[in-house]
Order: structure tokens, then sequence, then C-alpha cells
């Protein structure tokens, strides 16, 4: 099979939300720091209604209705997480319920786990099935979803909360290249759960940045000498690309990190050209890389000459970043539903996207889409695209809570969840139609699930 990318997207995300300048006077942090240090807006949160289950169904199956699928023309379906509410049942089997009442049971794919790249391994994976003898001609439906939630403290604010569905399949809009993908992988203690019984992780902030950018540094590298050699003797650099995306913590590490890959193109620009093109740069030109993670000079310089790019191929894709917070393993993918929500056909349309995936621990790769170069009324790229124009209309249509109200389903959530029996108590007034939702726990931990 030729082409083989993403065909439809879907996103889901909760429809509560707190306000983060007024987390900042809650929290009693300088004002700016979570809106201007962060940039961040708005944070997303599930009450005791939503799981890593709920969310999943309600992707899943909002993708199915909205893009008029069959529930037979679909043959595999991974999950990647790292929510994790049992420690043997996966949420792919639990997504079952949605196929069982139509016949449809020979599903391949479960779920994969690794922080904030289970989507991206489970994306790989369903592109490999379609690419092996085992494909049988049906679509795979990849799912990426996570809630982030962090205990008191300075990482809280970055929690968010949402899911990305993507139906995979020949022939799409949106073509994942071949042979160019660059991957750097690594053990390393900067954010995991050793706590099972708690939803927080452990985190160790300043190392997860360094971490994040030296596997940024290096899967660019990589993905520079692969892309350069397919394309015969085309320079790449930030100029191949006409948007870049990356895994998104919080938005203003995306700005550092477009400003990074300029520092990447700067440091293998020759000598001859570096005055020319880096003018008033020189004294950076022997840098060592791994030194200058929190070098603020470097930040700030290279921060100006990639402002331009930053703006161009990045920004767009910050929507739901900025309004949700992180998604963990969705947030690459809502980068790219926001970069399409964001722009109109004609800029999308024959457009090379670079995506960076980062999940701590670590495991990283840089990998890029080409998108078709056909965007008329009926083609695959305009029916994509028009099933997520609502995105920006649902991110307005949130309820927004008090901070207090926040801290207080945080606390809640925190009690409950591994409580069984358990009888969620919030309104189920308040979710989006569509929303599948945690009814009971029984006594023996099973949970059943309803939809509004
Ligand atoms: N106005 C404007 N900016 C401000 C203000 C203010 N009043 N106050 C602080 N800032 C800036 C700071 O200067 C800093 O920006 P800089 O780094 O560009 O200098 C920024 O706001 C954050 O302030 P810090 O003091 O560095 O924040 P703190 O150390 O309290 O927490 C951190 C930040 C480490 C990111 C924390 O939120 C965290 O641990 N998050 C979870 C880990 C994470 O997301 N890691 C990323 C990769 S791993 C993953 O995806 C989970």
């Amino acid at each position: 099979p030729e082409n083989v990318g993403i065909l439809a997207v879907e996103a889901a995300f909760p429809s509560l939300y707190v306000d983060q300048t007024e987390l900042e006077q809650y929290d009693g942090v300088s004002a700016g720091k979570y809106v201007i240090g962060l940039g961040q807006s708005k944070m997303g949160l599930c009450n005791d209604r939503e799981d890593i289950n709920s969310l999943c169904l309600t992707v899943v199956q909002n993708l199915i209705e909205r893009f008029n699928l069959k529930y037979s023309d679909i043959g595999r379906l991974d999950v990647g997480t790292e929510t994790i509410i049992d420690k043997s049942k996966s949420v792919k089997s639990v997504l079952m319920q949605l196929f069982e009442p139509h016949g449809v049971t020979d599903l391949e794919g479960l779920d994969t786990t690794n922080a904030c790249y289970g989507g991206t391994a489970a994306l790989f994976n369903a592109v490999a099935w379609i690419e092996s003898s085992e494909w049988n001609n049906r679509y795979a439906i990849v799912v990426a979803a996570d809630i982030a939630v962090y205990a008191e403290g300075s990482a809280r604010p970055t929690g968010g909360a949402g899911a990305v569905a993507m139906l995979i399949g020949p022939n799409a809009p949106l073509i994942i290249d071949r042979n160019v993908r660059a991957t750097y992988m690594k053990h390393v203690y900067d954010f995991y759960k050793p706590d099972l019984t708690s939803e927080y992780p452990t985190v160790d902030g300043k190392l997860s940045i360094e971490c994040y950018l030296h596997a940024l540094d290096t899967c660019y590298q990589l993905y520079r000498k692969r892309a350069a050699k397919k394309t015969a003797d085309t320079l790449v650099d930030l100029n191949y690309f006409d948007y870049i995306l990356f895994h998104t913590p919080f938005c203003k590490l995306i700005q550092k990190s477009v400003g990074r890959l300029a520092l990447n193109d700067f440091l293998q620009t020759s000598p001859e050209l570096v005055s020319k093109l880096y003018p008033g740069l020189d004294n950076f030109k022997n840098l060592d890389l791994t030194k200058t993670y929190f070098d603020k000079d470097v930040e700030k310089a290279f921060l100006t000459v990639s402002k331009g790019a930053y703006q161009k191929k990045t920004e767009p894709s910050l929507l739901m970043a900025n309004q949700i917070g992180n998604m963990y393993t969705a947030s690459l993918y809502g980068g790219l539903v926001s970069l399409l929500v964001n722009c109109n056909i004609e800029q999308i349309a024959g457009s090379k996207v670079g995506l960076f995936s980062y999940g701590s621990g670590l495991a990283s790769t840089m990998f890029s889409i080409t998108v078709t170069k056909d965007c008329n009324d009926n083609s695959p790229l305009y029916k994509l695209m028009s099933n997520i124009k609502d995105v920006k209309t649902r991110l307005e249509q949130r309820q927004k809570i008090s901070p207090e109200k926040f801290v207080t389903i945080l606390e809640t959530r925190n009690q409950n969840c591994h409580k069984a029996p358990f009888a969620p108590l919030s309104s189920i007034k308040d979710l989006f139609l569509g929303t599948y939702y945690l009814n009971e726990i029984d006594g023996m931990f099973r949970r059943y699930y309803r939809r509004h």
C-alpha cells in the first residue's frame, strides 16, 4: 500500500477548565508566571465522571460517527496512554464494547505505554501493520489520550486532559514519510509514575526540560541526515518544513524548541556563511550544545533568530496546548488538530510537516508528514479538515470553574482513583453531548459507562 497516513482525525477534551490567571492568584505566584512564563491560558480537567476509558470511548465513537465509518471497516485499534487505571486490562479491551455489538471482534492492537510517547508508538504500530503481510485491507484507528494531573506545586499548572483519535490507512491526505524517522531513547528518571496508588507523577522539572531539549537536538540532527540522503543534495534545515509541531508540555518550551532548531542549523553552517546569515552571532560558533540548555544568552539570541519561523510554522499548532494544557500522549496530535483548525486548506495542501514526539524516561522521535496537494471540495484533505472544524467552538463552549473547585476536584480524584465500589458524584449535565461517562464502579472494580 502506498501513501499510508492519516485519513481522519477527531479530538475530545473535558468540558471544564480552570483559568491560568486565576490559578496564579490562587497559588500566590507572581502575576504572569503561568500565562506568560509558561505560555498557558486555560487548563482542562476531568471530574470523577471521566477517566481514561471514557475519554477514549468518546473519541473513538465520535470519529466513527462523524466520519461515517462502518465498524467492520476497522481491522486494528492501538491505544497510546500513560494514564493507568488497571495493571492488566487494557483500555483497548474496554473499547471493544463499541465494536462487539456490530460483530467486530477481529481487531488487532493493544495499549502502548511510555509517558507522552505512547501515541507515537501506537501510530508507528498501526502504520507498520498496514505495510505488513498481515494487513487485510481495513483501516487502523490510533488513539492517544491522557489525563495529566500533578501534585500541588510548580508542576500543577502544566496539567491537562484530552484524547485524539486518528484513522490510518493507505492513500491518505496526511502521508507519513518513509525512511526518515529519527529516534533517540535513553534510561533516565526525569518524570515517572512509581506510586501506583496515585495519579500523580514523580517529576524532576528541570531535568525533564534538559532531557527534552537534548532529545530534540539529537533527533533533529539524525532526521536532517536521513532526510538529506533521501532528497539527494537538498540541505535540510528549518526552511525544509512548512510547519513544525512538538509534544507540548507548556507553550513557552515550544518557542524555545524552535530556537533550538535554529541553533542546530547555525552550528552546521559553514564558517564563511555564518557572518552573512547570522550577523553578530560569530561568538557562538564554537558552542557545545550540551552546555547550552539553560544558557540565557544563547536562548535569547536564537529566540530572536527563529521568531518568524516560530510564528509561521509552529504557533498555529498551539491552540489546544494553550487552551487545554499538556494532554501527554495526545499533545503532539492535538498540535496537528490545532494546525488543521487554524489554517485554511490552501495553506496546508502540499506542505511538509515536521513532528517531534517526546516521552520522559525517555523515548523520542522526529518524523514528518507530507500533505497531498489536492484541496478541492471532494478531496480527502477537505473531508479531514471539515470534520474537525468545530474544535474552536467546542473550546469556547467549555465551562470555567474556580481554582478552589479545581483543587477540590483533584483532591476527590486522588482519594477515589482506586476506590471500589464507587459512585461518582459529579453532575453529568455539563458534559458535551456524546461524551461517555463513568456511571459506576462495582465492588469488583468493574467500571460501567454511559453516553450523554
Ligand atoms: N511573569 C512572566 N514570566 C515569569 C514570571 C512572571 N511573573 N514568573 C516566572 N516567569 C517565568 C520564568 O522566568 C520561567 O521562564 P524561563 O524558563 O524562560 O526563564 C518560567 O516563567 C517558569 O518559571 P520557573 O521558575 O522556571 O518555574 P518552576 O520551576 O516553578 O516550574 C516547570 C516550571 C519546571 C516546567 C514545572 O512546571 C514542571 O515541573 N512541569 C512538569 C514537567 C514538564 O512539563 N517537563 C517538560 C518535559 S516532560 C513532560 O512532557 C511531562
